[in-house]
């Protein structure tokens, strides 16, 4: 057996798969509690939690599923990118286990297994186009295949899981901003108020949200009485059109007709349903892994721990966690 861990932010994530590549269980502990108070999350705070939390968990797992600490053959951690503090507790744990058990220290990047989470479900055809749009990190990927992957563009400034979170910050919503705007946004008219759409006409695959949260601050400024779910709608579909707009540009400049949207945005209601129906006006696919598996999980950190496996992709006990992501740019358009 595989047994996976995530601890890149403030989630822990415990999972374990068989020697088939089958996922037998995972465990999920949200930190969301402890940190909503602060209106985002304090590394110092998650770290210190991740490590309260990680080994009972992992003593959980493997209780609940009958399984002997003999019985893991290979273990995979993220190693980044993430909060070197919170990365710092499962790569030590997993670490350990290799060492103990003799057995095969995978490292997991925590943007190729959000990428790749749609396949826990699902078989998709290489190649596609996949939009990483999370509370980290907004980047456009050219996936080639489950190993080869290059960034074609990303966000210079805020991804726009921050940007929701920045925005449910302004409007007192609490962290994590996007299930709140979300769900605000669902009554709210997307036409009422129009809110930049960043680089929506450039040339280049490049996202910036920052400044989309600066036109939210200036407006609820400018206007005390505004209908909050009209401005949830408005923040969400600008949102959408920049994501949308760039992911076709992609398809077009490509031609490849086939998306997957992953990462924590990718659960928003608004999205999914504005992405299907731009692909159906040019029969393009687009894929979405189920909720559970679009935020921070460990499943996704073993289905890649699992093809590293097999394809004997090992790390060794000198390996470091890192906490910026690592990708090669290449420029498409
Ligand atoms: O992938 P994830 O769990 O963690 C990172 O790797 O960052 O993504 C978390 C982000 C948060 O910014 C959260 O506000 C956003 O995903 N998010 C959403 C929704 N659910 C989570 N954003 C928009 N709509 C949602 N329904
Ligand atoms: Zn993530």
């Amino acid at each position: 057996m595989l047994l996976a861990i995530e601890t890149s932010c403030d989630e822990t994530g415990v999972a374990l798969f068989s020697e088939e590549g089958k996922l037998i269980s995972h465990l999920l502990y949200s930190q969301v509690a402890i940190h909503s108070p602060f209106g985002g999350i304090v590394p110092e705070i998650a770290s210190r939690k991740q490590l309260e939390v990680l080994y009972p968990f992992i003593k959980n797992l493997l209780a609940q599923t009958h399984t002997e600490v003999s019985q893991i053959k290979a273990v995979a951690a993220t190693f980044g990118p993430g909060l070197i503090g919170s990365l710092l507790v499962g790569v030590s744990i997993a670490k350990a286990l290799s060492f103990a058990l003799k057995i095969p220290l995978i490292a997991v990047d925590h943007l190729h297994a959000h990428l790749t989470a749609v396949f826990l479900e699902k078989e998709v055809e290489f190649p596609f186009i996949g939009l990483l749009v999370s509370g980290g990190h907004t980047a456009l990927f050219w996936v080639k295949s489950f190993f080869e992957y290059y960034v074609i563009g990303h966000t210079k400034d805020d991804a726009a899981g921050e940007a929701f979170d920045k925005v449910a910050k302004i409007l007192g919503l609490g962290y994590p901003g996007g299930p709140k705007i979300s769900q605000l946004a669902e009554k709210g008219d997307p036409e009422a108020i129009c809110f930049p759409r960043p680089l929506l006409e450039s040339k280049s695959l490049d996202f910036s949200f920052s400044g989309l949260k600066t036109a939210v601050l200036n407006y609820v400024k400018n206007h005390p009485s505004y209908k909050i779910e009209d401005l949830c709608a408005g923040f969400e579909e600008a949102v959408c059109d920049v994501l949308i707009t760039k992911t076709f540009k992609a398809v077009e400049a490509l031609n490849i007709k086939r998306v997957v949207v992953a990462g924590g945005v990718a659960a928003n209601k608004r999205l999914r349903k504005r992405f299907l129906e731009k692909a159906s006006t040019i029969d393009a696919e687009v894929y979405f892994p189920s909720l559970e598996f679009c935020t921070d999980n460990a499943a996704m950190v073993g289905l890649v721990g699992y093809k590293s496996w097999i394809n004997k992709k090992y790390a060794d006990l000198s390996t470091e966690p890192y906490a910026r992501a690592v990708f090669q740019k290449i420029n498409i358009i």
